[in-house]
């Protein structure tokens, strides 16, 4: 039966950053293939018109261990948005793919009740400063306190320690936000998500490297409740109101 799980018990997972490309995709398929194949109840929710994600779920073998999807870009006339966008009522973790450009409104729907919130980031100096700026709306628009520790980076397609990610992580320093994976630019990701699988569901000999990255951004989400615990009685993040004016400065890095 398709309901609306409670809300404090769902894991729910938005994956953003209006940059196409920068691989919100390939993460959201891949987080799910690791939940669904642990065994947990797993769906998906495709906010982005080029429904990339429910493409990869169409074709992944019904071997596989099953994913629920729902076309979030798909509006009916027929349906209330809220029964558009229920999803089955034993749900534990739920992934959401978002699409390239969001309205104010876009953002705080899609990031309401989320535990987690991750921002993939290829090492360019053009996407790096277009994820900083996805940063800064997230702590400013969609009010996102890093008191909560719901957000974190991904490295994305990098090979080398570029200026450009450390002028990332120098920022990202500053606010409190971590780098929890660093993904090499493989073909073990393109050629899994053809056939619909994550890499977790690839034979492991093959995609080592990869597997581990991924398990340290599972191992990372996983820890939401206690994330949120330390957040309520932590002080170790200094969380001074910060200016719109003071933020954007910070994104303006010199690039390498
Ligand atoms: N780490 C990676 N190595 C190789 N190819 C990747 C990697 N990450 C993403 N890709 C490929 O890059 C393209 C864009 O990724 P995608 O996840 O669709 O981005 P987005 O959803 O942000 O637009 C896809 O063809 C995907 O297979
Ligand atoms: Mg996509």
């Amino acid at each position: 039966m398709l309901l609306t799980p409670q809300k404090g018990s769902l894991n729910k997972i938005v994956i953003l950053n209006p940059k196409g490309g920068c691989g919100k995709s390939t993460l959201v398929t891949n987080i799910a293939a690791s939940y669904a194949r642990r065994g947990t109840i797993t769906a998906v929710m495709d906010y982005d018109s080029q429904g990339s994600t429910m493409a990869w779920l169409d074709r992944r073998s019904a071997d596989l261990p099953k994913i629920h999807g729902i076309a979030a870009f798909k509006k009916s006339m027929q349906a209330t948005r809220s029964w558009q966008l229920r999803v089955p009522g034993d749900t534990e973790n739920l992934l959401v793919d978002s699409p390239a450009s969001l309205t104010r409104d876009d953002l705080r729907e899609l990031t309401r009740d989320s535990t987690s919130i991750l921002v993939p980031v290829l090492p360019s100096p053009m996407d790096i400063h277009a994820a900083s700026r996805c940063i800064a709306d997230l702590l400013l628009v969609a009010k996102v306190d890093r008191r909560d520790r719901k957000l974190a980076v991904i490295a994305n397609r990098t090979r080398k320690n570029t200026k450009s990610l450390r002028n990332l992580m120098r920022f990202l320093d500053s606010l409190g936000i971590p780098i929890i994976a660093v993904l090499r630019d493989s073909q073990n990701f393109v050629r899994s998500a053809e056939h619909g699988k994550g890499i977790c569901d690839m034979q492991p000999s093959r995609v080592k490297p990869d597997i581990e990255q991924i398990g340290k951004i599972i191992n990372w989400l996983d820890a939401w409740p206690q994330r949120r615990r330390v957040s309520i009685s932590s002080t170790t993040i200094k969380n001074a109101p910060l200016s719109e004016h003071s933020l954007l400065q910070r994104t303006q890095f010199r690039s390498a």
